[in-house]
């Protein structure tokens, strides 16, 4: 018998059909995972099982009984819950009430029972085998902390139906298996998991079956052991995509930047830096990967050379023949510097704006003329934009917050790129992001380097940053611990400097 069933659903927003009349069957014990692009309605699928969405057409059926959610908590109630993809938590509230948060624990005479929360909370992190401090407010964490809080509050449900869509797009390689062995352990409890993942290893390593999803369409559901990556990809692109290599060597040209002991302070911590006596140069036309553990400093880094760190770091550092001390972004962005960071829902994007907006917004000026905004300029140029990157929205006047999570990403680079900046940043930019648009986005990094910019790029996948770049810097602790060409690299020699402790 199937635990879950869902029968004939379609669901339309406006200007979009989500998904088509989809039907599906979930075993009990099983983990099934859904694959699709970008916008193929993976997301919007889950909502609808956890109540998140309550309007759509078609059936849902729980142990064969119909069932239609009037919120999370009525699904919650019937033991689905649900890890959202952007997360949703409250900065302001520290990590053990946004565990327990509309659940708080109460003592003796009602009294919110902190202590215990807290103490709930640390044990659900000693499961998970992290440490995170129950007591700290979650708007200090970084996103890859701040998933294992969603992680951990799905967790405290004790759902028997749990949905995880995304779960490792901002974990690191460590994180990521440490949350394997969690999902194991919640196996062998018996519980259903529905897994969304973009990454092809990890759903051939932790599926029983898979859903491929097109277009709002159910296109074939597989068992694993009969189904191959390839041919999974091919169902969900619905065409081949063309493995990318870049071997063929680029040619760098002169250094575009340069970096002398760079060490950001880290006042109060055991260890006294962020990152201590960084030194590089990045070469015009080509593509200098960071790797490192979370925490090893590579957002730092970044937010550094941008101009974004809080507190002013030390060290010099040169940008086109200048040296620089940028003290705000506004000041890097004129200098030739853009930053794509890996927190688009915090940092980068508008959401009260539309995806033409978002993507106009560096470069409203180039759209004016006597003080004017050409709308027709702008309309243009972003939907130039939208073509380029291949943005799969109803159009620029859309609200971003329509576009799915990959959608949205690419929104956030186009604007960038179209700031024309002599050293591109890129912190992440693949995550969450589809295989055939992160095989467009290679190609693109790859056409922007060889016309001449300089890109620096993080990568919480190795691969990633092995396809792309030409050299790899490796981080730990804030110093770096390695460097490899093109050719020495390998994800064991990363990994062993990754770890090396300086
Ligand atoms: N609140 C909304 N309003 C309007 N359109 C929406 C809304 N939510 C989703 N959509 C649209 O529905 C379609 C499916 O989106 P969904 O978020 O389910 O995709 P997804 O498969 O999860 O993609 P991703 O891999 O990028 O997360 C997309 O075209 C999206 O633009
Ligand atoms: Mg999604």
């Amino acid at each position: 018998m199937s635990l879950i069933e869902v029968r004939q659903i379609t669901k339309r927003f406006a200007g979009t059909v989500a998904l088509q009349d989809v039907s599906l069957e979930i075993t009990a014990g099983e983990l099934h995972a859904i694959v699709g692009e970008n916008g193929a309605g993976k997301s919007t699928l889950m909502k609808i099982l956890s109540g998140v969405i309550t309007e759509y057409d078609g059936e849902l059926r729980l142990r064969d009984e119909p069932v239609r959610f009037t919120s999370t908590r009525n699904a919650e109630a019937a033991g689905i819950s649900i890890i959202h993809q952007e997360l949703n938590l409250v900065e302001q509230l520290s990590v053990a009430a946004n565990i327990f948060l509309g659940r708080e624990r109460r003592g003796a005479f009602g009294l919110l029972d902190e202590s215990s929360a807290r103490q709930e909370a640390a044990e659900l992190f000693w499961q998970l085998g992290c440490r995170l401090d129950p007591d700290q407010r979650v708007g200090e964490l970084r996103v890859g902390d701040q998933q294992l809080v969603e992680i951990a509050k799905a967790l405290s449900k004790r759902a028997g139906i749990l949905i995880m869509d995304e779960p490792t797009s901002a974990l690191t390689e460590t994180e990521t298996e440490r949350l394997f062995e969690i999902i194991g352990r919640l196996r062998a409890d018996g519980v259903t998991i529905l897994y969304i993942s973009h990454k092809m290893d990890e759903i051939f390593r932790l599926a029983d079956r898979i859903t491929v999803l097109r277009d709002g369409r159910h296109v074939r559901t597989l068992r694993r052991d009969e189904a191959t990556p390839r041919e999974v990809t091919h169902l969900l692109v619905g065409r081949e995509i063309e493995e990318t290599s870049f071997d063929q060597p680029r040619q760098p040209g002169d250094v575009v930047l340069s970096v002398e002991n760079l060490s950001l302070p880290w006042p109060g911590h055991a260890r006294p830096w962020r990152l201590k006596d960084v030194s590089f140069a990045l070469r015009r036309g080509e593509v200098l990967g960071i790797a490192g553990l979370m925490g090893a400093g590579r957002t730092e880094l970044l937010e550094c050379l941008f101009g974004a760190s809080e507190i002013p770091p030390q060290g010099r550092i040169v940008l086109d023949g200048q040296p620089v001390s940028f003290s705000h972004p506004e000041e890097s962005v004129g200098a030739g510097m853009a930053l794509v960071t890996e927190d688009r829902k915090r940092l980068g994007l508008f959401s009260h704006l539309t995806v033409r907006d978002n993507i106009t917004v560096c470069t409203l000026e180039e759209a004016c003329s006597l003080g004017l905004i050409s709308g027709q300029r702008e309309r243009t140029s972003s939907n130039e934009s939208i073509e380029r990157l291949g943005v799969k929205t109803a159009g620029g006047e859309a609200a971003i917050t329509s576009l799915s999570g990959g959608n949205q990403q690419k929104c956030v680079i186009a604007r960038w790129l179209r700031t024309q900046p002599k050293v591109l940043l890129l912190d992440d930019p693949t995550r969450g992001v589809d295989v055939g648009a992160k095989a467009e986005l290679y190609k693109l990094i790859d056409s922007l380097c060889r016309d001449g910019l300089g890109l620096i790029v993080t990568s919480s996948e190795l691969p990633e940053l092995i396809t792309l770049c030409d050299r790899i810097l490796v981080l730990c602790e804030g110093r770096l611990t390695g460097e490899f060409r093109r050719g020495e690299f390998t994800e064991q020699r990363i990994m062993e400097a990754a770890t090396a402790r300086g």
